[in-house]
């Protein structure tokens, strides 16, 4: 018997107006894409949907490539001051893989590497949330494109078999390149942004979200005192 069929839980993305756009959240143990421009809010999106868990009293993993983990830390305590007592607390966890990616040497952080570390943490703690930011750091030990989707297909199956409901950062520079991970992945997400009426409108696009039903259309999207917020409704339109 699939126990997936009889379970109709979700889980809470942590940002206000989103989980009423996907049926309530996303599915649990599964793992979904967050992708965008420089600047679009992901890092932000990703630490809401640790903060949600950690406030409910799952474990949590942030995975950071590129930014210091105590930087993201920082900026992200302006929006909530909680989650300095959180990381303090281990209910969620930092995993720095920067000092492997700066270092010179060979050992660039591969979809392998990363995995069996997850692995091991969650050996050790149960590990309800993952979030790695961004995944375009991590390496591939081989060229071909066939066995680069084998490697994250193995990646993202690991992840599953876990229980671990896992959000990937990526970097989008080109709007319309569809990399292997959008077609491995349970969902995406897209960040927007756009210059309208000499003002910087934001939106929020749920591209794919299998197993739910939703409007794949643009969404507004705002960065609030408490960080993202998500409103049903066109971002073009003029308020009042
Ligand atoms: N309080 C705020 N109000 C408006 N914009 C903000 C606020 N805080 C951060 N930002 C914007 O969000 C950006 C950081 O978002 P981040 O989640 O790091 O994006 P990404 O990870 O996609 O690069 C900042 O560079 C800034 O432009
Ligand atoms: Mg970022």
């Amino acid at each position: 018997m699939y126990s997936a069929l009889s379970s109709t839980s979700r889980i809470s993305t942590g940002i206000k107006g989103l989980d009423e756009l996907i049926e309530g959240g996303l599915i649990p143990g599964r793992v979904y894409l967050v992708t965008g421009p420089p600047g679009s809010g992901k890092t932000t999106f990703a630490l809401q949907f640790l903060l949600d868990g950690a406030r409910r009293g799952e474990k949590c993993l942030y995975v950071s490539l590129v930014q210091k983990p105590e930087d993201i830390i920082h900026d992200m305590a302006r929006y909530d001051p909680s989650i300095l007592a959180y990381v303090k607390k281990w209910r969620i966890m930092l995993y720095d893989l920067g000092p492997i990616l700066w270092r010179e040497s060979t050992k660039v952080p591969t979809w392998r590497s990363v995995l069996s570390r997850i692995k091991e943490l969650a050996e050790d703690e149960k590990i309800h949330r993952l979030a790695i930011d961004p995944l375009t750091a991590i390496d591939f030990p081989t060229e071909n494109t066939a066995e680069k989707r084998t490697e994250l297909a193995r990646f993202i199956r690991g992840i599953e078999n876990l229980g671990i409901t896992a959000l990937l950062v990526d970097e989008m520079t080109e709007m319309d390149r569809y990399t292997e991970e959008h077609y491995l992945v349970s969902g995406v997400i897209m960040l927007h942004y756009f210059m309208y009426n000499n003002r910087m409108i934001r939106a929020i696009q749920i591209l794919k979200m299998r197993g739910t039903k939703h409007d794949p259309n643009l969404k507004k999207l705002e960065f609030s005192d408490n960080g993202l917020v998500v409103f049903n409704k066109y971002p073009f339109e003029e308020e009042g």
